[in-house]
């Protein structure tokens, strides 16, 4: 049975907007899951967003419609920007999802059962932008990293999660599996912030229960207390998690929140997971280590210059401009020019250079190059090499050297690392080109020793090359399957393995057209062109969607026949066996209708109960599977994505026309 994998991105809050923080984690945990893919592991990536909390409520309470309204019309920002990407996610969960809400209680429950949650007053400094209490030692700590934050002083009624309780094992866990926070330079901030000089009895127990908020999952039994937002969130990797794939393998996550998920997530699942008789003051458990995440893997910040990307200070890179040269150019340089873990600075200038730099020359040049010799010289047939001198061999030796030095940089978590000397072999190929002159080799085709040497040259820039489609294909799948089928072969490169690289094999089959892999970019149209888009970007992300053609030109008696009315759903049911249909009672003024919509794939039915809709009323009845639906809902779609459905004002009532 293949080895199996499970690595999450964060849940993204839906108050923001996708920038270029977000696109980069979600693009690293893309990439790892598609290099673990071609490893023949079994794959599993999630993501998703984090939809409760105070943030949330406030936001819509200021545009007057309900925190439910407002998180889904701001969740498919993410969706739909992971889909255009092209990213292989598995799953995307919502933490308003009901499954995931379930869960939290059934858990919640469980740990109270166990007595690791107790009911006390609570004051203390709350931080609004981590909507969490932090101690004094803890803003100090975050300012020195320049995270400070806006803070209140708040007293409630709160239940607590015995945090402290966990002290020792989560030191066991840092000492003894040090590969659980990575890199280790924030493993040891983790061990600084538990243990402080090595002091213990620093960690306080944990307030999990909020009654400030009503947006949330409710405390079981308790229902004036919702569930903090941070239990709520981190136990959506759990409620999500795929049969079988527990424990994730990777969480890729910000260094901000690098306390949530190397502290508090550990605690939690170690309380989930205690039995009867495990000692809290004696060894941690292996049995509990193994229900632990492997490894939170941590990464720095994109900057703009030396300061941090914030709305106020309206220095965002947004995808729209990050994607402006291709997903798979953003892809290389957001991986190779990042070292993991510490913060990098973006400029536009240095993105352009490094694709100008690597893959308009380095690999778009080397793979039209060597195709085109190959045309030339030997009529597109890859010829077999049999004489091997001293700089043949040296390069011979270097390619099967960078794929096992890539493979472990990769292992590593050092991807920049893994690209560059990937990268350096293609700048020693063309220094192999130059010193050997292939145009000279070809001149006397009678000369069978330069004949030879020829072969040896040709052979292994098709090596190289091939060699590069396979192990860069996860960071560049599309322009890899263009150099694939530039090279003959066929298929999909993401089908290949990495085991299956047999670098000396021969080619299947002559090589085929170069086809342009990565055009040079001019920087300065490039970069008014990314200004442009910057202006128009001052309105907020919409899907793009392939927008169908309009419909023949009608007139107004033809669009005055139907009836549109306001409407308020009542009740919602799926209809069983139908993934789509929803069986609907809508109270549309003069009378309630049953309405069947085929909107089960985009909306759970207690999402839409309470809504107010546009309904086409005077639609002959019909029958979807079995059932009599009498009208319509409006929704907007391209036809290929999800519907969105059309929402009135809230003040306009049932009955009200549509026009
Ligand atoms: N909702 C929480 C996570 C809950 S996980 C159970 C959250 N969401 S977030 O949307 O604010 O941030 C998500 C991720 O984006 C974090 O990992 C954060 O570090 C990352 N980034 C936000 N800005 C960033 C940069 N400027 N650069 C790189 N990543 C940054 O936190």
């Amino acid at each position: 049975m293949p080895k199996r994998f499970f690595i999450t991105t964060p849940m993204y809050y839906v108050n923001d907007r996708p920038h270029i923080g977000h696109t980069y984690t979600t693009i690293l945990v893309d990439v790892l899951a598609r290099h673990h893919r071609m490893l023949g592991e079994d794959v599993f990536f999630l993501t998703g967003t984090d939809e409760h909390g105070q943030k949330i409520e406030r936001a819509a309470s200021d545009r007057g419609i309900t925190p439910q309204q407002l998180v889904d019309e701001v969740a498919p920002n993410f969706e739909n920007l992971w889909q255009q990407m092209g990213l292989t996610q598995d799953y995307f969960v919502r933490t308003t999802h009901q499954a995931h809400k379930e869960l939290v209680q059934q858990r919640y429950k469980e740990l109270s059962a166990k007595g690791d949650i107790y009911k006390a007053e609570y004051e203390g400094l709350y931080s609004l932008s981590d909507e969490a209490f932090v101690t004094e030692t803890q803003v100090k700590e975050l300012q020195a990293q320049g995270l400070g934050h806006t803070l209140t002083t708040l007293k409630e009624e709160s239940y607590f999660f015995r945090l402290s309780a966990y002290e020792n094992w989560l030191i066991q866990l840092f000492d003894r599996y040090p590969e659980f926070v990575r890199p280790e330079f924030r493993l040891n901030e983790v061990k600084r912030f538990v243990a402080p000089n090595g002091e213990r009895g620093h960690l306080q127990d944990l307030s999990i229960s909020r009654t400030s908020i009503t947006w949330g999952i409710p405390i079981p039994d308790d229902e004036k207390h919702v569930v903090y937002v941070w239990f709520d969130a981190l136990l959506s990797y759990m409620s999500a998690c795929k049969e079988g794939h527990w424990p994730p393998q990777i969480q890729v996550i910000g260094k901000d929140i690098l306390r949530f998920h190397a502290i508090y997530w550990p605690a939690f699942l170690m309380s989930m997971f205690r039995e009867e008789g495990d000692d809290l003051n004696g060894e941690l458990p292996d049995r509990i280590r193994q229900q632990l995440p492997q490894t939170i893997l941590t990464h720095g910040w994109w900057l703009m210059g030396e300061t941090k990307i914030s709305k106020s200070l309206g220095n965002i890179v947004r995808p729209k401009e990050l994607l402006h040269f291709g997903v798979d150019a953003a892809r290389f340089y957001l991986i190779r020019d990042m070292q993991l873990g510490h913060d990098r600075s973006f400029t536009f200038e240095s993105f352009i250079e490094r694709l100008n730099a690597d893959l308009a020359n380095g690999l778009g040049n080397l793979a039209s190059r060597s195709i085109s010799m190959l045309h030339k010289y030997r009529a597109g047939v890859v010829p077999i090499p049999n004489v091997w001198d001293e700089s043949d061999n040296e390069i011979k030796d270097m390619i099967s050297n960078t794929a096992t030095d890539y493979l472990e940089k990769m292992e590593q978590n050092n991807y920049s690392g893994a690209l560059e000397s990937l990268w350096a072999t293609l700048r020693a190929l063309d220094g192999y080109i130059v010193k050997s002159q292939p145009w000279n080799l070809a001149k006397d085709a009678s000369n069978s020793a330069d004949s030879a040497k020829l072969d040896t040259v040709l052979a292994q820039l098709y090596r190289a090359l091939r060699m590069t489609a396979v192990l860069a294909t996860p960071v560049m799948p599309q322009i890899c399957q263009l150099l694939w089928e530039s090279l003959g072969l066929s298929g999909k490169v993401v089908d290949q393995r990495f085991a299956g690289l047999a670098i000396e094999s021969p080619a299947p089959n002559p090589v085929k057209d170069a086809l342009p892999l990565f055009s040079r970019i001019d920087k300065d149209v490039a970069l008014s062109e990314i200004e442009a888009i910057q202006i128009a970007n001052t309105q907020p992300d919409k899907p793009r969607l392939d927008v169908p053609e309009l419909r023949e030109t009608t007139d107004y008696d033809t669009f005055w026949k139907t009836d549109l009315r306001v409407g308020k759903i009542l009740e919602a049911q799926r209809v069983p066996k139908s993934e789509k249909l929803i069986k609907m009672k809508v109270d549309i003024g003069l009378e309630i209708r049953t309405v069947v919509g085929g909107i089960g794939t985009a909306y759970e039915p207690e999402q839409l109960v309470g809504r107010s809709v546009v309904v086409v009323a005077n639609l002959a009845p019909r029958k979807l599977m079995g059932i009599e639906s009498h009208g319509m809902l409006l929704c907007a779609s391209d036809n290929n994505s999800k519907p969105y459905l059309i929402v009135p004002s809230d003040s306009a009532l049932p009955g009200f026309i549509v026009k």
